[in-house]
């Protein structure tokens, strides 16, 4: 990889570049400006949800950029507060009107059903996916995945899929790896995204990081996505100011060395957000 538009391809065959721009926490009034900011730095790479309540904005960035559509690839994931095969379609059909866009090239669950608070938690999952494969079959979507799902979410849902996972987008950074869930993905033709790369600025501020930025003469950010890229992550940094979206870019002219990732796997746990998939809120599910 030498730059942030270089592509990893998808079990179908997708392209996806190997950075991608996050806008998480962004909110709806800056977030035009940030994914104007961030395709003129050169990502061609933008991630949101329809939680995150930015859809419009980041819509209105991605036209407003004068980067054609087709250069650029969009995620989205779906709410966790609805589920069922109709309500599923139409909230596709929301996403891409907010987006203003005919189509996605990716589209993920953002959270799991889970047993702990959903007994049918398997089912559920599997039809909001039959929904999903509705949509790819269309052609509004391009690829199909899911995010902050465990190997048993996965699994369950396997047993179900037409269409493959193709995506999981996890909490990923140095202090929370979940390495065991990416040591599954990978082996099982799951591309893994990472959220939060940076660990919501914590992990910036440690010292190892601190260590490892002076080592390598780079910014603490630029260790945390390089650490992800050579993990087989796709990282996707997020940062609200202009300096910082352009420089978290430039990690294309170092590598961690091994002993040093293993020494970044084994930290002790930092900057996690504390949310684990088994407390994700079940609520709002309507059935077909
Ligand atoms: P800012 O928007 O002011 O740049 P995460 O994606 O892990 O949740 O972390 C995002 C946080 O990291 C944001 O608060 C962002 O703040 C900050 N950030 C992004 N890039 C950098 C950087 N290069 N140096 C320091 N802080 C950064």
């Amino acid at each position: 990889m030498k730059s942030v538009t270089d592509t990893i391809k998808l079990a179908n065959g997708v392209q996806m570049p190997c950075v991608g721009y996050g806008t998480w926490e962004t909110p709806n009034d800056i977030a035009k400006e940030c994914v104007k900011c961030a395709l003129k730095a050169g990502y061609r790479h933008i991630d949101t949800a329809a939680a995150y309540g930015n859809e419009v904005a980041v819509g209105q960035g991605i036209k407003e950029s004068g980067v054609k559509r087709e250069d650029i690839f969009l995620t989205t994931k779906y709410l966790i507060t609805e589920r069922g095969y109709e309500v599923t379609l139409a909230a596709i059909d929301a996403s891409l009107k907010k987006l203003d866009t005919d189509y996605l090239d990716l589209y993920l669950i953002h959270w799991p059903y889970v047993e702990k608070t959903t007994p049918e938690w398997a089912e559920i999952n599997a039809e909001t996916w039959r929904a999903f494969e509705k949509a790819y079959n269309d052609g509004k979507i391009r690829a199909l995945g899911v995010s902050n799902f465990e190997e048993k979410h996965l699994v369950a849902l396997a047993k179900y899929a037409k269409v493959p996972v193709m995506v999981n987008q996890l909490e990923f950074h140095p202090g929370y790896t979940q390495l065991d869930t990416v040591k599954y993905c990978q082996e099982n033709g799951i591309l893994v995204q990472g959220w939060s790369p940076l660990g919501h600025g914590t992990v910036l501020k440690s010292e190892a990081m601190a260590k490892f930025a002076e080592k390598y003469n780079v910014t603490p950010a630029k260790i945390c996505i390089r650490y992800a890229l050579q993990h087989g992550v796709v990282p996707l940094p997020k940062s609200t100011n202009p300096e910082r979206i352009a420089d978290n870019m430039d990690v294309f002219g170092f590598e961690i060395s091994p002993e040093d990732m293993a020494e970044i796997d084994a930290l002790p746990e930092m900057g996690f957000s504390g949310w684990y998939p088994e407390d994700a809120p079940a609520v709002g599910y309507q059935s077909k």
